[in-house]
């Protein structure tokens, strides 16, 4: 594996001992800079800025001009599997993400075409290999994709939603079928991953934004089952390369996530850090979990909290400081310098005062 002058993040996920604790934010590359506006404006929408290497690539390296990021996340989306398997993807303004064709009926997922990762989303790897390059070895860089769980509930709702009508109608009504659908996107994922790994990227992540919408027997058949099947094939073919699995709302289900192979767990705001710590910390790092609502405080406030949450991690090995969700468009960037440069001092000053102990 390369090296990177700053190894950080990387040494965290193995359980090693780092001099600061690193810090990477969910959506670092997005509208709450306006350099991001500005390269977003000349591109004239998001999906051709993701489509565009050189401009993906340019906005993912936006936010480490700025602040003083211990790693970059390639600028893409999780949606772009249900793209490349024709469903039409779009944007309405305000409203998120849409499909044209949602996937309504059974047959409409045994006719979902095959799909060939590395031809059809070959303009991700082309992102990477970019940014890999505009690093020039500076810090790591993160590949990611959605889980099968999470890609399956936006190809059936055909977009966000708050009810999950169809998603769960189909689970409660031809769970085979949904079996089907996540068994087919465990393989894309998975494929769509090595190829990141190929092209450049040195940790991976797994966002299943929705599965914290699931009962707990439903989440481990659904969901976590298939992320497990992914950490799997990963860990078979890549295991120097570590995959951090992020399940929103999953704070009931620490263990269980630990136990699937992967060597990070993402967490949100509303576990206790410490707590998930003793749960967990001993086998797996640990990625989080401010609320994002901080940053819309004040700066006393960022210190405060930022400062509160270092110290509940303490001086041990494995923790990846983040924010518990994307950050916010509205969101003012000097909040966000504030918050790296006090995790990365707080960690320091915890670490010194500790081995004086
Ligand atoms: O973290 C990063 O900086 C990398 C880039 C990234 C984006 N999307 C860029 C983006 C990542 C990791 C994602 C993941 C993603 N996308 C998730 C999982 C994480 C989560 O938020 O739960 C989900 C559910 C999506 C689907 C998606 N894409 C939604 C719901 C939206 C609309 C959000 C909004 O704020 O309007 C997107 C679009 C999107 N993806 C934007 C960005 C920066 C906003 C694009 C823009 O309008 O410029």
């Amino acid at each position: 594996m390369d090296r990177v002058q700053n190894d950080r993040l990387l040494r965290a996920l193995r359980h090693e001992p780092v001099d600061a604790t690193p810090i990477w934010i969910m959506r670092q590359a997005g509208r709450y800079l306006p350099e991001y506006r500005a390269v977003r404006a000349k591109a004239g929408d998001f999906l051709t800025l993701m489509r565009t290497p050189e401009l993906a690539a340019e906005v993912t390296v936006q936010p480490l001009r700025r602040f003083d990021l211990d790693a970059a996340i390639i600028f893409s989306d999780i949606l772009t599997i249900p793209d490349a398997l024709g469903l039409g993807l779009h944007f309405v303004e305000g409203e998120g993400p849409r499909f044209h064709t949602p996937l309504r009926t059974p047959a409409d997922i045994d006719n979902l075409p095959k799909i060939d990762v590395n031809g059809q989303l070959g303009y991700v790897a082309d992102a990477l290999r970019q940014t890999r390059q505009a690093l020039a070895g500076s810090v790591p860089l993160i590949g990611f994709a959605g889980s099968p769980w999470t890609l399956a509930t936006y190809m059936v709702e055909g977009g966000g939603s708050k009810e999950f009508r169809h998603i769960k109608g189909l689970l409660y009504s031809d769970p085979a079928a949904l079996h089907r659908l996540l068994d087919l996107l465990a393989r894309a994922v998975s494929d769509y991953l090595l190829m990141q790994i190929e092209a450049g990227a040195q940790a991976l992540m797994i966002f299943d934004t929705w599965g914290g919408t699931l009962t707990p027997s439903a989440y481990q058949a659904f969901s976590l089952a298939y992320m497990s099947r992914i950490v799997e094939t990963l860990n078979h073919h890549k295991p120097e390369v570590p995959v951090t699995l992020f399940t929103k709302n999953g704070g009931q289900w620490l263990e269980q996530i630990a136990a699937s192979g992967c060597q990070g767990v993402g967490l949100d705001w509303t576990v206790e850090l410490a707590d998930a710590r003793q749960r967990i910390g001993n086998r797996v790092a640990l990625q989080g979990n401010m609320d994002p609502g901080v940053l819309f405080g004040s700066p006393q406030q960022v210190v405060a909290e930022a400062t509160r949450l270092v110290k509940a991690f303490g001086p041990h090995n494995g923790h990846i400081f983040n924010l518990g969700h994307g950050i916010n468009q509205h969101v003012d960037p000097a909040n966000v310098a504030l918050l790296v440069d006090t995790v990365h001092k707080q960690s320091q000053l915890l670490k010194k005062t500790w081995k004086k102990d």
